[in-house]
């Protein structure tokens, strides 16, 4: 059993409070993201975890057990370190059993996690190469293999993909997944990228300076973001923010934005009623945003505006198109690449009702997602 426990956990580095009163449940067996921008406290946190880091305030339980004062070798936990901090002296293999030697293990029992771990991560032939020897994916996967053979009940990694390239990255994310399924271990990832975070995780952790603005699943962080700073953070390219009001206009409830009325889908709007009259922030990803002309069937619930288009950015099957309203204001949306439009041009925007999020532009917080 290797659930854990956050609770109101607190770190200060001086006057300087890092982690801020967070609550974190993660299940055993768990994929678990923490995800935020550089100075957030993610590392801080797993620090804490692995008990690197004294705990402030707060409680932290590990697998039913108090753990604040559990010093970090009984905790069971290992850590993978963004450096991943291999000896530069010492071979694959040696550099793989060291910690299982200074717990003074059999030397049999050693070759028995040696010869499980090396196929699972491929590094079969390569036992007796120095790390310099070897590419900074294989590096990468020694450290992983290192931490594996611990046998720990928690794996904690540090951007440990953040030095490789784009394509080796995609094949470390696609093995990490795997080795996931097969050890089935409790981990808790660490990263400021958001598709590394999507792409893997069973749930993520949005963290935000400290605290933690959203913890849920990759799919309802995407459709359901209570917070403007989860709308912007998750979901590439990031989420349009339109200022607007909520008004009834001939009894129908619409939002009058800075970009015209735009109608909201019939589900929502009975419950809108309470907030007629009120300023929101609309946060619409570009993705929810298409050409009119590809798209025949129209709902209720769609909105029409004409842009000028300003900037094509070409992503192969489609296209980030930077559009422009008459006032000036930007909108970010997709094109498929088999339409028919250009830079200079001025073209017609579908808006889906269903996909645009309220927020309050005073807390920034979803006003429709508690
Ligand atoms: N040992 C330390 N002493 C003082 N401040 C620190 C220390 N470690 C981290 N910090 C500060 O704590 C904040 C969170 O850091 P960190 O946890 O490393 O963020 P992240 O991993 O999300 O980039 C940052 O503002 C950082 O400068
Ligand atoms: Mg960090």
């Amino acid at each position: 059993m290797s659930e854990l426990i956050i609770k109101n956990i607190q770190k200060f580095y001086g006057d300087h409070k890092v982690i801020d009163k967070l609550d974190l449940q993660i299940n055993s067996g768990e994929f678990v993201t923490l995800l935020g921008p550089s100075g957030c406290g993610k590392t801080t946190l797993l620090r804490m975890i692995a008990g690197l880091e004294t705990i402030d305030g707060g409680e932290l339980y590990i697998g039913g057990r108090k753990a604040n004062n559990i010093p970090a070798q009984k905790r069971r936990i290992a850590m993978v370190f963004q450096s991943y901090a291999l000896f530069p002296h010492m071979s694959v293999k040696n550099n793989i059993v060291f910690g299982l030697r200074i717990k003074g293990m059999e030397l049999h029992d050693m070759f028995t996690r040696l010869d499980w771990v090396l196929p699972l991560l491929g590094l079969e032939g390569l036992e007796n190469r120095l790390p310099r020897e070897i590419s900074g994916g294989q590096r990468q996967r020694v450290a992983l293999a290192r931490a594996l053979v611990l046998d720990p009940d928690v794996l904690l990694l540090d951007e440990p993909l953040s030095n490789l390239d784009t394509a080796l990255r995609e094949m470390a994310m696609e093995e990490l997944k795997r080795v996931h399924r097969q050890v089935g271990k409790t981990i808790i990832y660490v990263t400021h990228n958001q598709a590394e975070a999507m792409t893997m995780s069973e749930r993520i952790a949005v963290m935000n300076a400290g605290h933690l603005e959203q913890y849920d699943t990759p799919g309802a962080l995407y459709r359901h973001p209570r917070t403007m700073f989860s709308a912007e953070f998750i979901g590439s390219p990031s989420a349009n923010f339109i200022p607007g009001t909520i008004e009834i206009k001939n009894g129908e409830l619409v939002l009058n934005s800075e970009i015209g009325l735009l109608e909201i889908d019939e589900t929502r709007k009975d419950y809108l009623r309470n907030f007629s009259g009120r300023s929101v922030v609309a946060g619409i990803r570009p993705q929810d945003i298409i050409l009119s002309s590809t798209r025949t069937h129209r709902r209720a619930s769609d909105s029409h505006v004409t842009l000028g288009v300003e900037l094509i950015e070409n992503h192969g099957d489609r296209s980030f198109v930077l559009g422009r309203f008459e006032n000036g204001l930007p909108v970010r949306f997709m094109a498929a690449n088999d339409s028919d439009y250009r830079t200079d041009a001025r073209v017609e925007v579908l808006i889906d009702g269903r996909c645009i999020h309220l927020f309050d532009p005073e807390t920034r917080q979803n006003i429709l997602e508690k």
